[in-house]
């Protein structure tokens, strides 16, 4: 049973993001077909990769970011639909570095590429489709948004690293765990917001607020992707549950059950988080610590802190339909369960 789902029963309906699926749908439509055409090469596996992933879905938040954060400002041009379509390439092309290195075995609900082709593949194709992205950037000729996107690529990757360095080591700390989800989701939410008043010629300020809210978001983004590996279902996310666990990966959730446990049940942690060997139950006997201790809810607590605080960027952005829509993606990216 999803923890999350059955903690936040109500009568009210979940928070969606309809309205900005409605709002950007046009935008988006041309997105998704640039996305499928420059998947394509004379190289066979690459489309074959490339589209497994990319026809498996996604919710596409990202480049909904850049779409509504460009057309909030009545920007007319087609560059916004370039940059949508690089930014979902990028976030596809971690995906496929990301599932190796997590050894993963699904994603959007089917095996993970590197399950049927090999981790090889999927690190080529994910180089392949971090090159297609920028170079739609350059035709794009916004050397500011090149510079903006290649940016939060580089730091993508540090946070992974860094995540490598802060795995099976059970003391690592909340602010540790925070500069890691800063960089290894939020700069991309940050950037893709960010690209759009750049590409309609907006002000530093105006910048600056889409930036904010696009990082804050991140940040509660993953917060509630941490506490769902614990909490959530794999039937409704498309990915394994428990992942994060057996790779030894600390999240804000384990950081909360270790800080919070007896010596006996720190025993444990240690042994499941950073030994090599999980016995049957052990992500049980997790769960169930995670309950003793509220560290599913608190994590979720604090995504609501970091959507409070992009809230609060939205307030410096025009008023009218796009903010309000940016506002209710705020709301579903904390209790979504997918
Ligand atoms: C998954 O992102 C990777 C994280 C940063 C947690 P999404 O949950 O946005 O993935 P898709 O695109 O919807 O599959
Ligand atoms: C996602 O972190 C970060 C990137 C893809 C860069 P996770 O490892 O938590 O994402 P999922 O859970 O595999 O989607
Ligand atoms: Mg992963
Ligand atoms: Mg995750």
């Amino acid at each position: 049973m999803a923890v999350i789902a059955s903690v936040s029963k109500d009568t009210t309906p979940a928070p969606s993001i309809e309205k900005l699926v409605e709002l950007v749908s046009d935008g988006m439509d041309k997105v998704n077909e640039l996305i499928l055409s420059k998947a394509g090469s004379n190289v066979e596996l690459i489309p074959e990769i490339a589209r497994h992933l990319i026809s498996s879905g996604g919710k596409r938040l990202r480049p909904m970011l850049t779409l509504a954060c460009a057309d909030m400002f009545g920007y007319r041009g087609a560059g916004h639909v370039m940059l949508a379509a690089s930014v979902e390439f990028m976030h596809t092309a971690t995906l496929l570095h990301d599932d190796v290195v997590d050894e993963s075995d699904m994603r959007r609900g089917k095996l993970a590429a590197r399950k049927l082709w090999g981790n090889q593949a999927s690190v080529l194709v994910g180089d392949y489709l971090l090159g297609q992205a920028f170079k739609m950037m350059v035709d794009v000729g916004s050397l500011e948004s090149l510079r903006i996107l290649s940016e939060a690529s580089a730091v993508i990757a540090e946070g992974e690293v860094m995540q490598l360095g802060a795995a099976k080591n059970i003391t690592t700390t909340e602010d540790q765990y925070l500069k890691v989800i800063e960089a290894k989701t939020a700069a991309l939410f940050a950037a893709a917001a960010e690209v759009g008043p750049v590409i309609a010629e907006q002000s530093d300020a105006m910048k600056a607020a889409a930036r904010s809210y696009g990082m804050q978001l991140g940040l509660a983004f993953q917060l509630v992707d941490d506490a769902l590996d614990y909490g959530g279902s794999s039937a409704d996310l498309g990915k394994q549950i428990g992942d994060d666990f057996r790779e030894g990966k600390i999240t804000l959730p384990v950081v909360f059950a270790v800080g919070r446990g007896t010596d006996a049940e720190r025993g444990f942690w240690k042994r499941c988080l950073e030994g090599d060997s999980l016995q049957d139950g052990d992500l049980d006997e997790a769960i169930r610590l995670m309950a003793k201790y509220d560290a599913i809810t608190d994590t979720v607590q604090r995504a609501r802190i970091y959507g409070e605080n992009a809230l609060s960027a939205l307030d410096a952005l025009p008023e009218g339909p796009h903010r309000d829509a940016l506002a209710d993606a705020v709301a579903f990216c904390i209790s979504r369960v997918n």
